[in-house]
């Protein structure tokens, strides 16, 4: 048997809500071909999109690791597959790249091995793959990526994980090519915040829940603000106040940055303002001599 799946790329943080709150897109993503061998253990046969920079080794690989968690957790490391992994999407963007492929690995072999876990049963397992990718299991790429729609981990310890309504809008995404590891990303945050700044970020986040409950855009906009992390991390990003301005004059409900970064997104209420927002950043950058990549999407 063999099985193809797809997995999404993810928006964290959304702007006010680091490591709590996150989204799918519906493209770009990644794909994982996985098919039964007949020889125990996990091997990885082909790797493309990648330019070389992902590990083939299974158990160094987030995908392959993953699926031998997931394998000794049901208790059949007698299983053998074998995985193809396509990636379609960047890596290192602040879209969840690791994340999209590790959630279609574990994907593909619940599948395979007929259900035994539910989507929620697996966010775990997923979260495996970001501590071997990053230093930390952060749920909010995986959580979204394998439950679809917006999601809030109200919880880490207990593992809390809530769907929240998904609102009407569009997803602008900009990928400035220049090199922001999240795990660097993460290091440079401040590890102490001052109550005052801790009251606007949380009554931010809970205007933003709020909001998507409400289907108020409005709300959803204003509460789209991070005095915590995006202070810090913005001093990676190209141009990042200049390519907000851009995206707000345009008629953006919101703008910031995309989990780690260094990609940047705008929530829009239409699918022609998104369009609009990702051709006038994108040339900006081509004129900083910056490549970029743009992606339009449904939230
Ligand atoms: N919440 C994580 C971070 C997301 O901001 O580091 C990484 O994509």
């Amino acid at each position: 048997r063999t099985i193809k799946v797809f997995a999404p790329a993810t928006v964290a943080n959304v702007v006010c809500g680091f490591d709590v709150l996150g989204f799918a897109v519906n493209a770009p993503g990644d794909e994982v071909v996985m098919r039964f061998t007949g020889k125990p253990g996990v091997t990885i046969s082909k790797i493309t999109g990648d330019n070389g920079r992902l590990p083939m080794n299974a158990d160094k690989n987030t995908v392959s690791a993953s699926v031998q968690h997931y394998l000794k957790h049901i208790n059949r490391t007698d299983v053998g597959v074998d995985i193809e992994l396509h990636k379609k999407m960047p890596i290192g963007s602040g879209l969840g790249s690791s994340s999209a492929s590790t959630v279609a690995g574990l994907f593909a072999i619940n599948e395979l091995m007929d259900r035994p876990l539910t989507a929620m049963e697996m966010v775990p397992f997923a979260m495996k793959g970001e501590e071997l990718a990053c230093g930390f299991g952060h749920a909010d790429n995986v959580a979204p990526a394998m439950l679809g729609g917006f999601v809030l981990i109200r919880s880490y310890e207990p593992l809390d994980i809530i769907k929240l309504p998904t609102p009407n809008l569009y997803c602008a995404i900009v990928f400035p090519d220049v090199d922001v590891p999240t795990r660097d990303a993460r290091q440079m945050i401040r590890k102490n915040v001052l109550l005052k700044d801790a009251v606007v970020q949380w009554g931010n986040v809970a205007g933003l829940v709020t909001g998507l409950f409400m289907n108020d855009i409005d709300l959803i906009g204003r509460s789209m603000h991070d005095v915590l992390v995006e202070p810090t991390r913005s001093i990676l990003i190209p141009d990042f106040y200049k390519m907000r301005e851009m995206a707000m004059e345009l008629g953006a409900v919101s703008f910031g940055i995309s989990g780690s970064g260094p990609s940047v997104f705008a929530f829009t209420r239409d699918e022609q303002t998104a369009t609009n927002i990702t051709t006038k950043i994108q040339q900006h950058l081509t004129g900083l001599h910056i490549a970029s990549q743009t992606y339009v999407s449904a939230v």
